[in-house]
Formats: C-alpha cells, structure tokens, sequence
C-alpha cells in the first residue's frame, strides 16, 4: 500500500469514536518499532516528524523509510509534517512525498495564522495532501495561576470554528490544556473537555492532541532505576485520554513516551551487559522497547483492528 494522508484515516475514526496514534521519529529503529506494532494490532497509524527531525536525520532519508513501511504494511499509513512552522518546511515535505502537513503558527497573531493556513491548504490540497493547523498555546492549565489567565492560553471555540471554515484545513489542534514533554502536570492532571466538546460542534472536523503522551510510571521507574535521573514526570492518565477521545480527539499525538521507551531500554542493555558494543544488541530491544509502548498506546486509542 502507499502512503495516504489523514483525511482517509481520520473520518473513519471520528464515524467510529477511536483515535488514530501520530508518533514521531527521527531513526529506522523507531519507526520499524512503530510500524510493527500498528501492523501488528492492524491499526492506522501516523508517522510524523518535526523540522527538528528533518534536521537531524535528512528528509530525504525520513521520506523514504516512511514510504517502504508503507509499501509493505498492510495497514493505512500517514506520512505527517508535525509543527511545521515554515513555509519551507511544509514545500520541502510536499516535495518529498509527505501526505499531510501541520502548519503551526499558533504563536503568531490569529490573521496570521490564518492567512498561513490558507496559502498551505491552497498548496497541498491539489496534490492531495492535508493540512492540520493549531489554535491555542500548548500550556499546562494548573501552570495559570489565575482562571482568566488559563482561559487565554487555551483554544477559543468560536474562533476555532470561524478559523475551520475560513481556513479549509482538514485537521485542527486546539489547546485544552496539555503541554509537550514528560513534565505536563504539577498537581491533579486536568483537561478542559467541555471546551474540548464545543470545538468539535463549532468546527465539525476531526481534533489533534497534541503532548499527548501517558509518560507511564512503570518506565520512568526502569529509566530511573538504570541511571537516569527523571523527577516529578507526570502524562495525560488514560481515562483523561479516553474523554478527549469521546468529545471529538480523532488523533493523538505521541513522541515523549517512545523517547522514555528507547532511552530506558538502551539503559538496561548497558547495565545489563556493560561489555555490549554491537549497535545491534543496544538498538534492537529499544526498537522492541518503542514497539511495546506503540502496542499499548493502540490499545488505549481503541485504533486496534481498524486498520
Ligand atoms: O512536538 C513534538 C516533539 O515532541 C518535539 O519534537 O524535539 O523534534 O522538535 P522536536
Ligand atoms: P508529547 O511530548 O506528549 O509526546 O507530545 C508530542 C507531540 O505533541 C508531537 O507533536
Ligand atoms: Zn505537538
């Protein structure tokens, strides 16, 4: 199968009340550790990587492992721009064969934003490539000391629905109260879901969650207890999760929880055999480490079997 992009993928989720997992990567090992789980589970799965990625690895390489996954998977499988903040980033991952782009410009004034969004739908709409876009500030909402405060960090839903119908976008991301990386919640984990529920009447396209990840104990704890140094990391709780889900979440995005997964488990292969010096025997059970994780992340999207 090829690559396809998310409007094939999420529709069908948002029909059916599960989510689709966005996982990013930046490496063969976390990707090959992400395919096998969705194919695996036989679910839908979105491979994403930021400008950092491309960066890093090249997108000429990133694009091209993406595409061979998807010609041997047997599952649906999106090749996603994630925070793609520049034009040239989202021209570059059209050119490389990516069937869907985020354009993020929620930290610049909402006309702008705007105006962006609608020059990248009017680029990557004929070639059949899809456009997420993100309203909001991703900001933890007990980070807000005063409740009018934590109210302008998040989404307004009025505007969101104005942006969907002004902009054309396929996908947005609005800010309800998660924040990226394994440090979103100080005290009791909190999502705005009512507003959550009128951004999905307001809009009536599929919603992005982003820092999503569950930043599970069980592997902060085996990181931890192999050498790292993780205090006071706290994820979005599964049943959190699940609510979101049920107002309108059609895609969760996940990256902190594979890099837990991966460091973890290249931290116990060291302790475990500390003359270990082939690549092979280090990345294949982080490889396997991401996998596990994936597998358990389907599960408690509801994606398994959708595929
Ligand atoms: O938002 C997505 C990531 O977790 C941040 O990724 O370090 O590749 O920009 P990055
Ligand atoms: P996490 O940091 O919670 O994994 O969020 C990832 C994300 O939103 C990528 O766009
Ligand atoms: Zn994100």
């Amino acid at each position: 199968m090829g690559l396809v992009n998310l409007n094939r993928v999420l529709l069908k989720a948002r029909e059916h009340g599960y989510a689709v997992g966005a996982f990013n990567f930046v490496d063969m090992e976390v990707l090959q550790g992400i395919v096998d789980a969705a194919v695996e589970a036989h679910a839908p799965v979105i491979v994403q990587t930021t400008e950092g990625a491309i960066e890093y690895a090249g997108i000429a390489y990133l694009a091209a492992m993406a595409r061979i996954a998807a010609e041997r998977a047997d599952v649906d499988i999106v090749l996603h721009l994630d925070h793609g903040k520049h034009l040239e980033a989202v021209m570059l991952a059209l050119r490389y064969g990516y069937t869907s782009v985020m354009i993020d410009a929620s930290d610049r004034p909402y006309e702008e934003n705007l105006a962006l969004a609608k020059e990248v739908v009017k680029l990557a709409h004929p070639l059949g490539v899809s456009v997420e876009a993100e309203l909001g500030r991703l900001r933890g909402i007990e980070d807000n000391v005063r409740v009018g405060e934590a109210g302008a960090s998040l989404v307004d839903p009025e505007q969101a629905g104005a942006f969907v119908r002004a902009s054309g976008i396929d996908a947005l991301a609005p800010a309800i109260g998660t924040s990226h990386g394994a440090f979103k919640f100080k005290g009791t984990p909190r999502l705005d879901i009512d507003r959550l529920r009128r951004v999905a009447d307001l809009t009536g396209i599929p919603l992005v969650l982003h820092g999503a990840s569950s930043v599970p104990a069980k592997v902060i704890e085996k990181a931890n207890r192999y050498g790292a140094r993780i205090e006071g990391a706290a994820g979005v709780p599964d049943d959190i999760l699940q609510q979101a889900i049920g107002a309108g979440i059609c895609k969760v995005n996940t990256d902190t929880d594979l890099r837990l997964a991966f460091t973890a488990g290249i931290r116990e292969r060291f302790a475990a055999e500390p003359g270990v010096f082939d690549i092979r025997h280090i990345l294949g059970p982080a490889r396997q480490a991401v996998k596990d994780m994936v597998a358990g992340r389907i599960g408690a999207f509801g994606s398994a079997g959708r595929g």
